[in-house]
């Protein structure tokens, strides 16, 4: 059996006195797509942060690629070119164009070869149905374009694993479907993923395994046939009560 790609093992994460997240353990296989689910302040985002590097860890290991990663001498921007993250705001650089937001990383920080990054980055637009906004600046896109955008700067780096977090959650419900649609075809493609989402549709139809976090624990780890039709905790039962799906 090889090795995940990512394991979380142990961790506690503190905000001073308050335990946001409780001694949580999962595994990342090459391809997964995980699905974080769970209710507002549980501890998603802190989780995707800290996978990411962007908050510190009190205790346990993030093990990437064999090597523990939340450690003081992890180079992060290293890791972030192999970790990818999206966010629900995008995050892009609003005073440069489409096409300089996806290049520049690929180019400053990977210090690949211009032409290079340029090829890669028109390819993505226009599988993304995007080539004709490449010279736009981000305010005269839509919220679905700007998001796609976001998620091809991530694609540009090649990352080995995307963290998604609530991507679509400040869209209209078409944008959040075209948004949800490139989601959905990079897993088709074997991207591997990890997921925080409030929508329990895309959730079961992209998932590979739903983690189900309450107050800062897992309180479920499941299949994501199991999880929506046949939740355990009651915790997991009122929480999918909420959305009609059970
Ligand atoms: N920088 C911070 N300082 C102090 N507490 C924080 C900080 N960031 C998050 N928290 C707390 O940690 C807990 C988990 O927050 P987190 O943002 O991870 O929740 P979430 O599950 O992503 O919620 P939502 O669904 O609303 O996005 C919450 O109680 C929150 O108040
Ligand atoms: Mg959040």
């Amino acid at each position: 059996m090889n090795k995940p790609l990512l394991e979380v093992k142990h961790l506690v994460k503190k905000f001073n006195d308050n335990i946001v997240l409780n001694d949580i353990n999962f595994a990342v296989n090459k391809s997964d797509v995980i699905v974080i689910l769970g209710s507002s302040g549980c501890g998603k985002s802190t989780l995707l942060r800290c996978i990411n590097g962007l908050e510190g860890t009190d205790e346990g290991e993030i093990i990437f690629g064999g090597k523990t990663i939340n450690t003081p001498s992890t180079n992060w921007t290293l890791i972030r070119q192999k970790i990818g993250m999206v966010f629900q705001s995008y995050e892009l650089f609003p005073h440069m164009n489409v096409i300089d937001n996806i290049t520049l990383a690929p180019i400053k920080v990977e210090k690949r070869p211009k032409d290079e990054v340029l090829k890669d980055a028109l390819i993505l637009l226009e599988r993304f149905n995007l080539s004709d906004k490449k010279d736009s600046m981000p305010r005269f896109l839509s919220g679905g374009q700007k998001q796609r955008v976001a998620i091809i700067r991530a694609l540009c780096m090649n990352p080995e694993i995307l963290l998604f977090d609530e991507v679509t959650a400040s869209l209209d419900p078409e944008m959040a479907y075209e948004v949800s649609n490139v989601i959905l075809e990079l897993a088709k493609d074997g991207m591997t993923m990890i997921i925080v989402t409030h929508e329990m549709k895309f959730a079961q139809s992209i998932a590979s395994q739903i983690i189900f976090l309450d107050n800062g624990v897992i309180a479920e780890s499941a299949l994501p046939n199991d999880f929506f039709n046949n939740p355990k905790s009651s915790r997991a039962k009122k929480f999918l009560s909420i959305f009609d799906v059970v």
